[in-house]
């Protein structure tokens, strides 16, 4: 069924004449899932957040923008909030939140969540920004985002959950990541510029939100974050052996980005065999999980970036605490790729808006991060728009 918002010919151009994803890419999908079927409940459990064939599931929307349409994105960051309690020197968002504590009023929350669950939006992720839990309203606005029909992922840095907070979080999230990215009180100090105290209380959380999904009998899993970098690099195995003691459902490791004099870069420490190394101690419900595509395409001097155009900004946007949209949540803050501001206008009408189509119309990749959210189903879009040879032969 197609999900139109508005025709938009102009972005589609050599993509018109390009081939159409058939229904025979979702057989080919269904087939290889049976075929790969593994422990049941890594089946359940798709935690791998970035998988690049995810985007062949909402094979409904791929086709329509393809046929020229313009239908509303499949997953939404929101950030309740800019402000936040840590002080992660290489905070991914530091370039403008230092002097940015922006953050959504309530009614504009509730107004934007029943907007985007109209629209169509199938998940939202709360994040940030900053930390979404130090805006007191966010436990409620996830509440909200379920009924309104999405899915609902929660980030966050873990020090101020409560029981009442985790209770909502756990009833109605699919999944929640605590960001960690330290075994030890030396480790988070460098990591997230908070003492031993702030470590341990994150770690308590983490036990308390373990404890509260079994009372619950929660089905939500709940993981923990680990960036890598030289200064994590000493507590990489110990953070998977402290999780898989916590009882938490899975460890996921990424590369940290660095900030390299504005320019964001990756720390160039190979972990990925240290990495590989930890798999062993995943079993009996824990999964150790790593962004293995993004520690291939590090490698690359062109990190993977082997595409013209960005297309992902279609299915993956952000909604700032200020009630800006951006782009993509790479481009937050940066008034070049303001999609619209939603204290002005609706979400469809900004997705629908000339100011949208100026803004994607911009994108230049020298303003891009390497190795950036839709990276790879860029890759994916990419491909499936060109023309092929062959194509019948599989
Ligand atoms: C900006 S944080 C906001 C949510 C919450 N405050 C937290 O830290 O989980 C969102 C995500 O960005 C990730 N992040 C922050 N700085 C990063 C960096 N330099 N490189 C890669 N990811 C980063 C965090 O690990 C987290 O998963
Ligand atoms: S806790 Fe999250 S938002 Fe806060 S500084 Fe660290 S990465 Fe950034
Ligand atoms: S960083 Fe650039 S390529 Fe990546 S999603 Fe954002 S606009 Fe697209």
């Amino acid at each position: 069924m197609a999900q139109t918002l508005f025709p938009m010919e102009d972005q589609m151009g050599e993509l018109k004449s390009a081939q159409l994803i058939t229904g025979r890419f979702d057989e080919e999908v269904e087939t290889r899932r049976h075929r790969t079927k593994t422990a049941p409940d890594e089946d359940l459990r798709d935690v791998k957040q970035f998988s690049s064939d995810k985007i062949l599931k909402h094979l409904d929307r791929v086709n329509d923008w393809i046929q020229g349409g313009n239908p509303p994105p499949i997953t939404v960051e929101l950030d309740m909030t800019n402000v936040c309690n840590h002080h992660c020197p290489e905070c991914v968002v530091n370039y403008f939140r230092l002097s940015d504590e922006n953050s959504l009023p309530r009614t504009l929350a509730e107004r934007i969540i029943d907007e985007l669950g109209e629209a169509g939006v199938r998940a939202l992720i709360f994040t940030g920004g900053g930390e979404p839990l130090c805006h007191p309203d966010t436990p409620d606005m996830v509440t909200r985002a379920r009924a309104r029909g999405m899915d609902v992922g929660f980030i966050t840095n873990g020090q101020l959950l409560k029981p009442e907070s985790a209770e909502k979080i756990l009833r109605n999230c699919i999944w929640v990541r605590v960001s960690l990215d330290a075994a030890t009180p030396e480790v988070f100090q460098k990591t997230h510029g908070k003492n031993g105290a702030s470590f341990n209380k994150v770690v308590e959380n983490i036990v308390m939100l373990v404890k509260t999904k079994k009372e619950l009998g929660s089905s939500c899993t709940v993981g923990v974050g680990y960036l890598t970098s030289k200064d994590t690099q000493g507590d990489l195995r110990k953070a998977a052996l402290l999780c898989k003691g916590l009882g938490v459902d899975y460890i996921q490791y990424r590369p940290m980005q660095i900030h390299n004099g504005g320019q964001f870069e990756y720390d160039w420490e190979d972990v990925a065999a240290e990495v590989e190394g930890c798999l062993d101690l995943g079993g009996n419900g824990f999964n150790v999980l790593y962004s293995k595509h993004k520690y291939d395409m590090m490698k690359r001097c062109d990190y993977g970036r082997d595409y013209g155009e960005c297309y992902g900004h279609q299915f993956a946007t952000v909604v700032s605490a200020t009630g800006k949209m951006y782009i993509c949540c790479h481009l937050r803050g940066y008034e070049k790729y303001r999609l619209g501001n939603l204290k002005e206008k609706s979400f469809v009408e900004i997705w629908n808006s000339e100011e949208r189509k100026a803004a994607y119309n911009s994108i230049d990749f020298n303003d891009c991060i390497p190795l950036c959210r839709c990276n790879t189903f860029n890759q994916v879009l990419w491909n499936v728009t060109r023309p092929k040879e062959h194509v019948n032969f599989l």
